[in-house]
This record gives C-alpha cells, structure tokens and sequence, in this order.
C-alpha cells in the first residue's frame, strides 16, 4: 500500500538497514524498481524530481506510480517529491498523492531554510505526508574543491530539527550528483553521520549516493559511448552510513546508466531493431537488476 515515507524510515531505523530512494522519469522505470521490490521483499521508495514530474506532464507520472501501488499492493510504496524548491511545488506534489515530500532550502541562508521547511513542515504534515529537508552542500566533483562545499554542521542539525520538526534530514557528508563525482575513491564524513544522529533522533538521508559502478560506463562506452571515467560511492561506505545513522539512500545516475547501456547495446548489436519494446525491455531488466543490486547491499531487501 501507499505509505508516509516516515514509516518505512522509522522500520529502517528500527531495523538497522537502509532503504535505496529511487527516481524515475517514465513506465520503464517505474515497472523496473517495483518489480524489483516484488522480487526482493523490499519497501520502495519512489522518487520523482521537478524535471521528472515537468517531462511527464505531472499527470503521467501519477498515473504511472498509482498503478505500481496498485500492481502490488503487499509493497510498502511511498511516493516522494525530489528537491522540491518551495511550497508550491510540495503543493503540487500533494496534490497529485505523493506521501513524502523534499523541501530543498539549503542553498538559501540558514534562517530561510529553517522558515521554508517549517512552512512546508506545517502545510504538508496536515495530509500525514511525511517531510525531508537538508542541510549543507553536497560536494563537487574534484576533490580539493574547498569553500563550496558545506557539510553538514551537528549543532546547527540539532537547532534544525528542533525548530522545523521535519520528519528527515539530507546531510551533506562529501557526497554530489552525478556520474562524475571524484577522481579516486572518496573519503567520506561517515563519523559526521554519527555525531548528528545522536543529535538529531530522526532518519538521516544520502543524496549522491550512486556508485557509478565501473561496468556500467564500460557497458555505456563499449557501444558507443563517452563517458569519462570517474569514482562514485562506494557500497560499504553507504553501509557504514546506514549503520550510524542513515536510513535513505538517494540513487538515480546508476539507474540511468544501468537502462542506458542496455539500449545501446541492442542498438549496436542489433541495428535491424526498431520496436521500442525491442530495445526498452532491456533496458527496464537493467534498472530491475540495480535496483535489486541497492535493495539487497542497503539492507532493505527481506523487508516488505
Ligand atoms: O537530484 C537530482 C536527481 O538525480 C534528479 O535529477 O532533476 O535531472 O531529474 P533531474
Ligand atoms: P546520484 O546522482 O548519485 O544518483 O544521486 C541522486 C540523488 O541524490 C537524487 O536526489
Ligand atoms: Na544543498
Ligand atoms: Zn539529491
């Protein structure tokens, strides 16, 4: 059934695992992560951004998550709203039936953060839809970056929370978008996610969190395409997160990479082709695979 992010997050704390957070921009996608929970036994949590909700009309992706509910009705679903930028945006996604929703504030002061998310808090909990905001920068992609990049503050965390009562809280522990994140395997502030867990008392959430897994470019790149090369997360260092304090873990460049590959693939290798389903089948199978792949590494797959 379609449940407050809140729950699913709370049975994570509870259950010492964490749960993969996927996007989705379309059908295939969608099919795919709920497939993959079927399969798993894991709790879902789908995610659409402003650009995935603007490229599908709002009305698509709506329809298209309802079903995924409805297809499998034993999966815990929530329905979460990606760095919403103001009220209104978490309007929309409200009124569409999201159950979560993602205020992103933090690149406004820190005063304006703590006003926006408290309006949202205040609007969005009236419907029990459960409420995410964050704190600090994620990182950029060279690792000397300095000045840019903020993380996370524990104190100010904790005067957040207080202040804000939202449900969950994206951290910043070194950590970006993307599939160009680092150069050579990260170092990540996991001993921060700790010290603002024990400050905080909520869930914790990881954006940036794809491992851009080196096969996948390999896979994207041996068809034709150019993707430089680059590091992403590391699984046991999500898995080190989860253990101090992280329950959601944002993925969405390993799932684009993942159908991507497989489409060019059945391009190259099969040039006659030109039924879609031809070349979206597997590309839906790929996202099935790492959205398995997350499940079962962040803990949440046995869960449903
Ligand atoms: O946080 C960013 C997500 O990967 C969504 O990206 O805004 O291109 O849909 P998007
Ligand atoms: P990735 O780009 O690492 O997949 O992160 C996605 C994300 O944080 C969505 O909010
Ligand atoms: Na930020
Ligand atoms: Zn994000």
């Amino acid at each position: 059934p379609l449940v407050p992010l809140k729950q699913i997050l709370d049975n994570a704390i509870a259950g010492g695992y964490g749960v993969p957070a996927l996007n989705v921009n379309n059908m295939e996608a969608i099919q795919a992560i709920s497939a993959a929970a079927k399969k798993v036994k894991s709790p879902l949590i789908v995610q659409a951004s402003r650009g995935a909700l603007k490229y599908t009309n709002l009305i698509y992706l709506k329809h298209l998550m309802m079903a995924a509910s409805e297809e499998n009705p034993e999966i815990p679903m929530a329905l979460h709203l990606d760095h919403g930028d103001n009220i209104e945006s978490v309007k929309t996604a409200i009124d569409l039936g999201f159950t979560s929703v993602m205020i992103d504030a933090s690149h406004h002061s820190y005063e304006e953060n703590v006003r926006i998310t408290k309006e949202v808090v205040d609007y969005a909990h009236q419907f029990g839809v459960t409420v995410e905001a964050e704190l600090g920068t994620l990182g950029g992609i060279e690792e000397d970056i300095t000045g840019e990049v903020q993380l996370t503050d524990p104190d100010q965390a904790e005067d957040f929370v207080k202040t804000t009562g939202v449900d969950c809280l994206a951290v910043a522990i070194g950590t970006s978008h993307g599939a160009y994140k680092f150069k050579s395997e990260p170092k990540l502030a996991i001993d921060l996610v700790k010290t603002i867990s024990d400050r905080v008392h909520i869930p914790l959430v990881m954006h940036g969190s794809s491992s851009v897994p080196v096969e996948l470019r390999e896979q994207i790149n041996k068809y034709g395409g150019a993707m430089p090369d680059a590091c992403g997360v590391p699984i046991s260092a999500i898995q080190a997160a989860v253990k101090n304090g992280v329950a959601k873990i944002n993925v969405d460049t390993d799932l684009r990479m993942a159908m991507t590959g497989a489409i060019r693939k059945v391009f190259v290798e099969q040039p006659d082709k030109f039924d879609p389903r031809d070349y979206c089948r597997p590309g839906r199978e790929a996202i099935q695979a790492q959205a398995e792949v997350k499940m079962t590494a962040f803990g949440s797959a046995g869960h449903a």
